[in-house]
């Protein structure tokens, strides 16, 4: 009887963001279960023990898809694949303790073959956009593969978020998963060959640590972030509008109208983009033509570890924390979702329904030296760190 119960509330949270199934686990039916047999291949350690799981997840490009769920000593749950190195689900409690996943996500691999606009995954060789596809460097012109516009975005037609990863070894009492893919010369139009490793932490503070690691046999630009969208309240049905929103900077980068920053780095202060003391995402939100879709300047020196900025859902209670020890962070509210792709449960994901909070370099910096440079020389390690860590505050 137990057993079943934990199975049925496994099964439950699994189902992202539904608003028909936020059931805790006392209130769950058998009805539930039922109905949602057929989806419930995925995202919950059924007996919560602290360690990581793997399950098979389908196939693709002729290769096997896995599924790991990460889980903490406070039940917290993040399930990662290796397919796009994708965040599938990150379950965390609200005030009341009720566990709902805080991402955009789907508990099947077919929900990811179908492009949604990256949901949860992992972005390289370059997140966010190169104008015009092009860069030079040493002398040299690149040509990438253009796929927004004119212009190159999130690593291309294959990104990273595309290809099947190779899991490293886990050790089933220890949250930790690391991904690795070699980027071969010549992909999408970047030069050299990228050994790029992307290890996941579940720690028992409530923080997913993402360390990112690559090296490379040609100079290249390297970008790499995290796509997660959020909805703290875990139910699509509500908008982000509302949420509280701190970002530490009093500087971003302005741009033109197909979003490649000007070069400039405006002060915020005066602006609806002045987040350094909270406001919520719908105060102003009007009057930035098509909602925020901008590149932070993270309030820094160096590349120390800091908060870049932080979020409050007041009716769930959830709060997010980002850390990193990147120079940048872009601010997305979701404009470009419009209903068209629906969750498991079958609810529309609308305009500025998640918001993505992407720690990275500046968008376009291999074509604009003032910008701090985004370049991997061989023989360097590039290496960073971002947190994405949750509590709950009353
Ligand atoms: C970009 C948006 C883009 C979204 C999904 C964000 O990182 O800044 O412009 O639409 O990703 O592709």
């Amino acid at each position: 009887m137990k057993t079943i119960k934990l199975l049925t509330t496994a099964l439950v949270v699994s189902l992202f963001l539904s608003a028909c199934h936020s059931n805790t686990s006392d209130e769950t039916t058998k009805d539930d279960y039922m109905s949602n047999e057929d989806t419930s291949a995925t995202t919950s350690n059924t007996d919560a023990k602290k360690g990581i799981i793997q399950k098979d997840w389908g196939t693709t490009d002729g290769k096997q898809v896995h599924l790991f769920t990460l889980t903490n000593a406070n039940g917290v749950q993040v399930s990662i694949s290796d397919y796009g190195g994708t965040i599938t689900s990150f379950i965390a409690p609200d005030k009341n303790g009720n566990k709902q996943s805080i991402v955009l996500g789907f508990n099947n691999l077919d929900g990811y073959l179908a492009k949604p606009p990256y949901f949860g995954a992992t972005i390289g060789r370059y997140g966010n956009r190169i104008a015009n596809g092009k860069f030079t460097l040493n002398g040299q012109t690149y040509t990438l593969a253009t796929n927004d516009g004119k212009n190159h975005l999130h690593g291309g037609t294959k990104g990273f978020d595309k290809v099947v990863w190779t899991a490293g070894a886990i050790n089933a009492n220890n949250p930790q998963l690391s991904l690795s893919y070699l980027s071969k010369d010549g992909e999408e139009g970047y030069p050299g060959n990228l050994n790029t490793t992307v290890t996941f932490t579940l720690t028992d503070d409530n923080s997913l640590r993402i360390d990112y690691h690559a090296t490379t046999d040609k100079a290249t630009p390297i970008n790499l972030t995290n796509h997660s969208y959020f909805n703290l309240s875990g139910d699509v049905s509500n908008t982000i509008l509302n949420d509280w929103l701190m970002i530490d900077a009093d500087r971003y980068t302005p741009v033109d109208s197909t979003l490649i920053p000007t070069g400039q780095l405006a002060p915020v202060k005066g602006t609806p983009f002045d987040f350094t003391t909270p406001h919520q995402i719908g105060e102003r939100i009007a009057q930035v033509p098509g909602g925020y879709d901008h590149n932070f300047v993270l309030n820094k020196k160096d590349s120390s570890f800091t908060l870049a900025a932080a979020v409050t859902d007041s009716s769930s209670g959830r709060k997010l924390e980002v850390y990193t020890t990147q120079p940048g962070i872009q601010f997305y509210t979701g404009n470009f979702l419009n209903g068209s792709i629906k969750t498991d449960g079958g609810q529309p994901i609308n305009q500025h329904t998640a918001f993505c909070l992407e720690t990275q370099h500046f968008p376009n910096s291999p074509n604009t030296p003032a910008f701090p440079s985004s370049i991997l020389q061989p023989g360097q390690t590039y290496h960073y760190v971002t947190e994405y860590k949750v509590s709950t505050v009353k």
